[in-house]
């Protein structure tokens, strides 16, 4: 017989996400458009100055007529380019869909709900996005002068914390640490807790006493480096990145990664853009050049920029409404000139300006000249 009587609905009547989700504001990336302006100066994205590699552009041009095929699966000719140029073990590598898959594919599998995440205060929001998303605690560490703080960081370590997430150079700040302090860093973590050092914005860093993350990898098993094709090699647009991880680590993410997370075209042209180390010596070059210039720009502007040694600057507003960030940005904005607003980042003061062509960085100075002359 057909029970007469159904379950009472509950208070539920909507499908209801996981613990955090909700609790996400969702990232709002740079802007790439200006109204009424055909081609404005794209400076939000940390995007490359001078494009990628023709090399690298030919490669995924030559894939057209093949793109009904699977990617081949296990990334093995990238994975092994990238092992021969950096002399890692291809083995140890993960590729992934963007540096920012990886970033979730750790947190996926080493947090969630009940165990914390650290970042700085002024670091990339992936990672309390991240980690929010599977169910865990961020937890945002103050900066000691726009840098990464060390102690900071050693001082909110507890049983609960199973990611250490550091940018290094940090996003948005452009500031890096040293490498005996990311060593001194690890060695104050317990075995437990993985440090991810994300070096997205290594290749631009000209510092005798930085290191990308490999050689800390090499000698622990609770270490990652996070790498990405989206900067220096101006490929963001495909969506590449790649994880160097103690072995059990890259098992853990093999488990997990979707069998074809890397497309066709972004191996075909990551694979070019690695053995093109002219473009990369002239990316480096220019960034080398134009870093130092408008940076200098800025602080005979009154602006104190932090040291950046990425492929951005920072610039800090003054207070007057009439000079102010958002003042800037608007102004900046009207003649096609895009920047970051840095609230977001908890930086209101500040707008974080990439590095563009020679052209584009003479045109932006110019404009923040005549906007504080004005105000
Ligand atoms: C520090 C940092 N990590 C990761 C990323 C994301 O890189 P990808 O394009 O490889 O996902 C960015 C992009 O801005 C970044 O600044």
């Amino acid at each position: 017989m057909v029970a007469t009587t159904m379950p009472a609905p509950g208070p539920v009547t909507a499908p209801v996400p996981g613990p955090g989700i909700l609790d996400i504001a969702p990232y709002i990336g740079g802007e790439s458009k200006a109204a009424g302006i055909a081609r404005p100066i794209r400076l939000a994205s940390n995007e490359s100055a001078l494009g990628p590699s023709p090399k690298a552009v030919a490669a995924y041009r030559a894939l057209a007529d093949n793109i009904f095929r699977y990617p081949e699966g296990s990334a093995a000719e990238l994975r092994e380019a990238l092992g021969r140029y950096h002399g890692l073990d291809p083995a140890r590598i993960v590729c992934g869909s963007g540096s920012d898959e990886l970033i979730g594919l750790l947190l996926r599998c080493y947090a969630g709900p009940g165990t914390e995440v650290l970042y700085s205060a002024h670091g990339f929001l992936m990672y309390p996005i991240g980690a929010k998303s599977v169910g865990a605690t961020p937890v945002a560490v103050p900066e000691r002068d726009l840098t990464h703080d060390v102690d900071g960081f050693l001082a909110r370590v507890n049983e609960r914390t199973r990611i250490v997430f550091i940018a290094n150079p940090n996003n948005p700040t452009g500031t890096y640490l040293p490498a005996d302090e990311v060593a001194r860093l690890h060695a104050g973590l317990p075995p437990h807790v993985l440090l991810a050092i994300d070096a997205a914005y290594a290749e631009f860093v000209n510092r005798n006493d930085y290191e990308s993350g490999i050689g800390l990898v090499n000698r622990a098993d609770n270490v990652v480096m996070l790498r990405t094709f989206s900067k220096i090699y101006a490929l963001a647009g495909l969506r590449l990145g790649w994880a160097y991880c103690p072995p059990g680590v890259a098992d853990v993410l093999n488990r997990v990664r979707g069998p074809f997370n890397v497309t066709a075209p972004a191996l075909a042209a990551g694979l070019a853009a690695i053995d093109d180390v002219a473009a990369l010596a002239q990316a480096r070059a220019h960034n080398e050049r134009w870093l130092a210039w408008f940076s200098d720009r800025l602080t005979a502007l009154g602006l104190k920029p932090t040291p950046s040694v990425g492929n951005f600057v920072l610039p800090q507003f003054p207070d007057d409404p009439r000079k102010n960030a958002d003042a800037a940005f608007a102004f900046l904005h009207a003649r096609g000139i895009l920047t970051r607003k840095m609230a977001g980042y908890g930086l209101p003061q500040h707008l974080r300006i990439t590095i563009g062509t020679g052209e584009e960085m003479e045109t932006v100075a110019a404009a923040i000249a005549e906007f504080l002359a004005a105000a």
